[in-house]
């Protein structure tokens, strides 16, 4: 399980002799499936080069306040903005005591200041600091001011000390980073959503489509990223902006969007076939467009099978919760509980396509979720509320499933 996947977390390192330790959290930090970007102090840069933290993050490490370069590139706004979590690790006593004060005279103690997000702060200095009533009473501040403190441990420390305020291990760091997150639903879960139509070529410039616009493919991609999982957005053409966080794979064909769908679903614990898959696809498709000779004659297109993408996951060995939908013209449920038992599906999302004010282009839906011997019809709502709850629904499930 990846507990971090897709998370942004700015990590601030101080001024201490634990300040090696932040390469080796970048890395673990990034194991989880975080981006992290790396905030330093200026005393930071004497324990370790920005040049390290920059190789092991990929990213540029943010130093300075008042540089008109960087702050134009991503300032300290941006970077509390961009931030899921702050946490500043090693935490030294004199930026506890700075974050305590609410000071803003570096780049680091500014970005903590205009942060929104959870600020989490991992201290590390001699134990005789840590003891300090100063130190403790700005830690007491911090705790006043909601921000989470991690650690510190005891033992050995780099002054030859025995005592409390060593940098809490790098494992038990990354723990308590994902358990910030608590209300993730699908936290660690891999989620992979096909959306949208397939194009099936009959020349270069014509193809069979369908009116599927993608919306709800696109919605349940941004809930399931919002329930913290990480998402694998299969896309047909369509117009829409992707979610940021989504990792998306275009695909034109039925074909493409198999081969796709196949490759990500044998690690995945969900996989939710939201697209309008092509049924059938023209045998073959000329290479030269093909031209009328005004003579009236016909044009016959022989079409074949495309693969079942949907009944082929839900074929998988200890494949992922499988949930299909059922876009239907008429006896809506019926059809689709079918298709659940044909498909052998764990999970249908059955709709009318008939209602002009639902389905394929319109912005709401209302559906009826099919699972087990349970049903459950989501009155018309907005394709994000009905993603939601779709999402909310396949969590509770998916325990009893996969566990
Ligand atoms: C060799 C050396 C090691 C230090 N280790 C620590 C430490 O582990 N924890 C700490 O709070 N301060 C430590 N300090 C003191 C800080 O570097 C100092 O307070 C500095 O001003 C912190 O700046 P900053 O909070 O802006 O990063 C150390 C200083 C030196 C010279």
């Amino acid at each position: 399980m990846n507990l971090l996947a897709g998370k942004r977390i700015l990590l601030g390192v101080t001024g201490g002799i634990a300040a090696y330790k932040s390469a080796e959290l970048i890395r673990r930090l990034q194991d989880q499936g975080a981006d992290v970007h790396v905030a330093m102090t200026n005393a930071a840069t004497e324990f370790i080069t920005p040049l390290t933290l920059q190789a092991l993050s990929g990213h540029p490490v943010h130093l300075d306040l008042l540089d008109t370069e960087t702050e134009s590139v991503m300032g300290h706004i941006e970077l509390a903005r961009w931030a899921d979590l702050i946490l500043i690790a090693p935490a030294s006593a004199n930026f506890i005591a700075r974050l305590a004060q609410g000071h803003g005279d570096d780049l680091l103690s500014t970005i903590c200041l205009a942060a929104q997000c959870q600020v989490a702060v991992a201290p590390a200095m001699n134990q005789g600091m840590w003891a300090n009533q100063a130190t403790q009473l700005n830690v007491s501040a911090l705790i006043a001011q909601q921000i989470t403190i991690f650690g510190p441990s005891e033992g050995l420390q780099a002054c030859g000390e025995v005592g409390e305020g060593r940098l809490l291990d790098i494992a038990g760091i990354v723990d308590l980073t994902a358990a910030t997150f608590p209300n993730e639903r699908l936290r660690g879960r891999k989620v992979v959503i096909t959306a949208g139509p397939t194009r099936e070529a009959i020349d270069p410039v014509r193809y069979i489509s369908n009116h599927s616009s993608g919306k709800q493919g696109y919605a349940l991609a941004e809930a399931a990223i919002e329930a913290g999982a990480e998402v694998i957005l299969i896309s047909g053409p369509t117009s829409l902006t992707p979610p940021e966080r989504a990792r998306l794979i275009p695909v034109t064909s039925a074909r493409e969007m198999h081969t796709a769908a196949m490759q990500e679903a044998t690690d995945a614990d969900i996989f939710i076939g939201v697209a309008a898959v092509a049924d059938f696809r023209p045998i073959e498709a000329s290479d030269q467009k093909i031209k009328k000779d005004n003579t009236g004659e016909r044009l016959t297109l022989t079409l074949e099978e495309n693969p079942d993408i949907i009944a082929a996951v839900a074929g998988l060995n200890d494949g992922p919760y499988t949930v299909g939908f059922a876009a239907e013209t008429s006896h809506v449920i019926d059809h689709a509980r079918r298709k659940l038992t044909r498909k052998k599906l764990n999970m249908i999302i059955a709709n009318d396509v008939m209602d002009q004010n639902i389905g394929f282009n319109s912005d709401q839906n209302e559906t009826t979720i099919i699972w087990g011997s349970q049903e459950q019809t989501l009155p018309i709502a907005s394709k994000r509320t009905i993603a939601t709850k779709i999402v909310g629904t396949i969590a509770d499930a998916l325990p009893e499933a996969r566990q």
